[in-house]
């Protein structure tokens, strides 16, 4: 998606760290003074989930958290809807410090602000798909009629029409997982947070749900955060992407920003085997200017432009039709081998 989009801050992170356990601020007070995760499980008992976390999320990008298993992704993204509440450092959303709403306010900040797309699509398995994706409106008090309309115009954006009247079980797993993206879409909230949401699919299922959401992305504007554990998808979906490693982030920026200068070992070797012709986009390596010849898409692989390049520099376009730079074979070359 569009890396340049010009966004307001949506959600901040400040110094956030996260202890699990029966003392964690007895715990982080060992890690203050500079015990390291492995240390204070050993000693103390307690999990170091996240350490001092810095983030920032523009309004409407699709920020995408990485990492090993265990590296405390799903602890960050539980924070944002303080299903987690840190042991130090704030959140915040819109400029508001969550920790600080009252149990009311974090109820409705949590049924309209920010909803959850899930792994394993927690369908309720009694109800049609579009009782499915109105359950959490008649629950918030829309009336019926309007949750129905609703709830009809999300199924059909997910490419579901026709399958309102059917069952969870009747339909495949890429088709659930669309009944759980039009369910958060219904409420309308302006946050979406995703949880390795695709990584139950098979890979051409997936491959055509995170299309899917691109071109939703693409209309609707919302700020997603989406967890993945595949480079690939994260580069795909990413305008930003952070890496986490033991709790730790090593490392924010774009694709093209973390494939071109990765900060340490651990993010050169998840970054080591990604097919840069593929990942990169031309907009990413637009230089200033404007040539004669062919013309590309900002959001077209490099790969794209392989043919057009071989006769010389491609203006590439955004999708809005503006010149966006130039693209040269020699800047190209020097991009895919690293
Ligand atoms: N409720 C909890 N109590 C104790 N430890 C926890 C709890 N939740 C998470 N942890 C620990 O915090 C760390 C981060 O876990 P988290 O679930 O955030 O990882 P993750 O990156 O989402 O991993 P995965 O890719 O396997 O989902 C792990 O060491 C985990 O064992
Ligand atoms: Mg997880």
């Amino acid at each position: 998606m569009a890396a340049t989009l010009e966004t307001g801050t949506k959600i901040r992170v400040e110094g956030v760290s996260k202890v699990f356990g029966k003392t964690p601020e007895r715990a982080f007070a060992l890690v203050q003074a500079g015990m390291g995760k492995a240390e204070l499980l050993e000693t103390t008992g307690h999990v170091l989930g996240l350490h001092d976390i810095d983030l920032t999320i523009g309004s409407g990008e699709t920020f995408v958290i990485m990492g090993l298993s265990g590296s405390g992704k799903s602890t960050l993204i539980r924070h944002f809807n303080r299903l987690i509440e840190p042991t130090a450092g704030r959140i915040l959303v819109d400029g508001e410090d969550i920790l600080r709403l009252s149990e009311p306010a974090l109820r409705s900040f949590r049924r309209r602000k920010i909803a959850m797309v899930f792994q394993r699509f927690a369908l309720l398995p009694h109800r049609t798909v579009l009782e499915n994706v109105m359950f959490g409106l008649l629950i918030d008090g829309v009336p019926r009629a309007r949750a129905e309309a609703r709830a009809r115009e999300q199924i059909a954006l997910v490419g579901l029409d026709g399958f309102e009247a059917r069952h969870p079980a009747q339909l495949s797993g890429g088709m659930q997982q669309r009944v759980g993206l039009a369910r958060a879409l219904a409420t309308d909230a302006e946050i979406l947070l995703m949880d390795e949401a695709f990584s139950a699919l098979d890979p051409l299922i997936r491959h055509d749900m995170q299309m899917q959401l691109k071109q939703i992305q693409s209309r609707l504007h919302k700020t997603i955060v989406f967890i993945t554990h595949d480079l690939d998808e994260a580069l795909l979906l990413g305008d930003h992407i952070a890496i986490l490693r033991d709790g730790e982030l090593r490392q924010v920026g774009t694709g093209a920003e973390i494939l071109a200068a990765p900060a340490d070992d651990y993010v050169a070797r998840f970054v080591r085997d990604v097919n840069r012709a593929r990942t990169i986009r031309c907009g990413d390596l637009a230089e200033p200017g404007i040539a004669a010849g062919a013309e590309i898409g900002a959001d077209a692989a490099l790969e794209q432009a392989f043919g057009a390049l071989a006769r010389g520099p491609v203006t590439v376009r955004g999708a809005d039709g503006a010149p966006r730079g130039v693209l040269t074979a020699g800047r190209v070359l020097a991009a895919l081998a690293g």
